[in-house]
């Protein structure tokens, strides 16, 4: 027997049947929206809501709003039997599975659009990415009614925004952040790990390897925003299969980028090993 297994997990994909799905549902309702190909990241965000709500949702959908041109989309890695079996075990109540034509339909012309939050960072680097993210979040919330959502802290950002937009937009839900799964050597779990080659994977620790340096440099005194964003340039520069796309040292809630002397701040990056583009980030000063 497969431990928390309950196999009781309902199925959804139209609208239609999400509504009355949820209706059956005790509450409170804690909320998981992933994109799929799950990892224990992922199952972590499960975890913790199941500890926490009576009832426990999870929806998988390759947002295609939220992928640039030249972005990974169709190269987006996708397993559903793996992920039902997955959200099976972990005693998930709901699985709402939605279609890009009933996301997106013909016609469709309203977007949600974060401002300052999503200049910097991830947004300067992935233009349009944030809107597409806030958009389709909306759409979950709206379509799920959860009492708490609960969000990765290893897209700093994306909760950030999401935590703006649950504000602005009057959502009557908890947006609850989950600390950052690793690998054994650092690297922070992603779906996009599995395009990594033998010799990337190795070289992916070079993210963690370096945010570790520069939170050693914090913990010996260091407060110097400067000399905390070059001790991760030297770590990432000395790896040859990566490159840097930012690194950064920010205010964690306004994500502005600081000088001089830090207190409380995100160190975040974005990499490319090889072709498989990377982020991670850890908050200092906490
Ligand atoms: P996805 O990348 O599938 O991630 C779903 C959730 O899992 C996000 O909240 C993310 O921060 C969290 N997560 C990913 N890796 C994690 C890790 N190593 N440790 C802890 N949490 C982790 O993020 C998205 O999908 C999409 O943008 C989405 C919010 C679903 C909108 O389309």
């Amino acid at each position: 027997m497969i431990a928390g297994g309950g196999g009781r997990m309902k199925e959804v994909h139209s609208l239609g049947e999400l509504r009355l799905a949820r209706q059956g549902l005790p509450g409170p309702l804690g909320f998981v929206p992933t994109m799929g190909y799950l990892h224990a990241g992922h199952l972590s965000l499960v975890r913790r809501a199941k500890s926490e709500c009576a009832s426990v949702a999870v929806s998988i959908f390759v947002n295609p709003a939220q992928f640039g041109p030249n972005e990974d989309l169709a190269a987006y890695p996708v397993d559903l039997p793996r992920d039902q079996a997955l959200l099976e075990q972990a005693a998930v109540d709901l699985l709402w599975v939605p279609t890009a034509d009933q996301m997106y339909p013909a016609g469709f012309q309203t977007w949600v659009t974060v401002e300052e939050l999503t200049r910097p960072l991830e947004g300067e680097h992935r233009p349009g990415h944030f809107r597409g993210v806030a958009t389709i979040v909306a759409k979950l919330f709206n379509a799920m009614h959860p009492d708490r959502a609960y969000f990765g802290q290893k897209d700093a950002q994306q909760l950030a925004v999401v935590r703006r937009l649950a504000q602005d937009l009057d959502f009557p839900l908890e947006v609850v952040a989950c600390p950052t799964m690793r690998e054994a050597d650092g690297l922070a779990m992603s779906s996009r790990n599995a395009r990594l080659n033998p010799k990337e994977r190795q070289a992916a620790s070079v993210l963690y390897r370096a945010l570790s340096a520069a939170q050693q440099a914090h913990a010996g005194g260091e407060r110097e925003a400067g000399a905390l964003r070059r001790s991760m340039v030297e770590i990432l520069q000395a790896e040859p299969l990566s490159r840097i796309q930012y690194v950064s040292v920010a205010d964690p809630e306004t994500l502005a980028e600081l000088q001089g002397e830090v207190r409380r701040t995100l160190l975040s990056m974005a990499v490319f090993v090889g072709k498989t583009r990377l982020i991670d980030n850890v908050l200092l000063g906490d």
